[in-house]
């Protein structure tokens, strides 16, 4: 399905957003945390794109009663308990998930039944050494695929029934929260206690959700230490967790309402987790004129309203720390960038080639196509503004951040555009067109 807008200035836009969907990260250990859990939960706001649906379905395939109410976004989860959980009779399919196929293979690696782990053309792309090494250090028999003339290990993965694992003290070679959470998931099944330190910080919702069921969890900086053995439980079955909406997926419309003159768009129930809103930091160094309000503490994760107008933008040397927190927008910041004076450097972020496409490529193609001056680098790249935007034409690399990226650009330019191969973006954002047909942008899919 391909993307397509004619040429003209976008109007103002004075909206408020309050359908940005559901977290997805937090969603996919909603799924996981609630069927390891010993008695019921539910969550609000549940992001049933397909990434998360078929984490879903890969715990229903293990026997873990799961409700979804589609219409308001619910999830009810029967959890197991950590060790009620079946043999499924079926290979277990994440679709086009790394965080799916990454934190459900540590799961597995307690199991005592073997199983079977795989995805779409791009997951059997994806390296998978990165939580094969911990997760053998911890006792997992986990057998993976090479792929000649590359170096790392991809899915299909078979794993074998295991009768208990050992804790270990494991350092990230690669800031990972997918990394890090598989370890930590696994960590559950171990005799004894896992430390894992992060080279990084990175995004800490699997800390923050084992700690509010039960588990025995403790981060002290870049440390997180769990002791082995750990019962998960509900503390409130009356009360719904609420999943807090995705500030991944309210960042293309953030970055809109930044471009679009005359402009102010407020967003409602965004998470704000400190270690997911560098976005919010950088724009602000760029000039851009924001502010977070009704700030929510509650659950497990805080949220709140962010309210952006149109600013004029100056680019910047985005700050290595902040590399890890802004991994899922670098592609949105580009096309903030391309309308922004002077220069903006992205270096460090080399875990970029390994996402669903090779990000660093797909937004260096992407910014060319669209008329920008961009240098790349092994690990970021250098991008000049502001550009002289033209007509274009734009592949999505089946990447829903490019995809959602390159119609932003489109449509803040004016310029008449294709961006072809959207289907993806329903992967983490299904009522992405519906908002922006609530803007009032005029498009067509083919
Ligand atoms: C995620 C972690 C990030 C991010 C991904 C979701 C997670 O990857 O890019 O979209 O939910 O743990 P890393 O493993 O590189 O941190």
């Amino acid at each position: 399905m391909d993307f397509k807008i004619k040429a003209k200035t976008p109007a103002a836009m004075r909206h408020a957003i309050e359908d940005i969907p559901g977290d997805k990260s937090i969603s996919h250990r909603a799924i996981i945390l609630g069927s390891l859990s010993s008695n019921r939960v539910v969550f609000t706001n549940f992001l049933d794109a397909l990434d998360c649906m078929h984490t879903s379905n890969i715990f229903q395939m293990m026997g873990v009663p799961i409700i979804h109410s589609l219409i308001d976004k619910t999830v009810m989860i029967d959890g197991v308990g950590i060790h009620g959980l079946q043999q499924p009779e079926d290979p277990l399919y994440v679709g086009n998930s790394g965080t799916g196929i990454r934190l459900i293979t540590g799961v597995l690696s307690g199991q005592i039944f073997d199983s079977q782990i795989y995805g779409d053309e791009s997951i059997q792309t994806r390296p998978m050494k990165r939580v094969i090494d911990p997760l053998t250090l911890m006792g997992a028999h986990i057998k993976g695929t090479l792929i000649e003339g590359k170096k790392d290990i991809y899915p299909p993965l078979t794993l074998s029934g295991n009768s208990g694992l050992n804790g270990i003290s494991y350092t990230l070679p690669v800031a990972s929260a997918q990394v890090k959470s598989a370890i930590l998931f696994a960590s559950l099944y171990s005799d004894t206690p896992t430390i894992v330190t992060e080279p990084k910080k990175c995004r800490d919702h699997t800390e923050n959700m084992l700690k509010g069921f039960g588990a025995d969890i403790q981060v002290a900086g870049k440390k997180i230490r769990c002791s082995g053995k750990n019962i998960l439980r509900n503390p409130d079955t009356n009360t719904a967790i609420h999943i807090p909406s995705d500030i991944s997926s309210a960042a293309f419309f953030i970055v809109l309402g930044c471009l679009v003159s005359s402009s102010q768009l407020t967003f409602t129930g965004i998470g704000l987790n400190s270690t997911r809103v560098a976005l919010l930091h950088v724009l602000l160094e760029m000039g851009v004129t924001l502010k977070i309000q009704n700030q929510k503490g509650q659950d497990m994760e805080p949220y709140g309203d962010i309210t952006v107008a149109t600013s004029a933008l100056h680019n910047i040397e985005v700050s290595e720390k902040f590399i890890p927190f802004l991994i899922d927008e670098i592609p949105i910041l580009a096309i903030a960038a391309m309308f922004g004076k002077g220069t903006l450097k992205i270096t460090k972020a080399e875990e970029l080639r390994t996402k669903e496409s090779d990000r660093i490529s797909a937004i260096v193609d992407m910014v060319r196509n669209m008329g920008g001056t961009i240098q790349e680098f092994p690990d970021g790249f250098e991008l000049t503004g502001p550009s002289e935007f033209k007509e274009f034409k734009v592949n999505s690399k089946k990447d829903h951040r490019i995809a959602m990226s390159a119609i932003i650009g489109a449509i803040a330019s004016g310029k008449s555009a294709v961006v072809e191969d959207c289907e993806c973006i329903d992967t983490s954002f299904p009522n992405f067109f519906d908002i922006l047909r609530s803007l009032n942008i005029d498009f067509e899919l083919e």
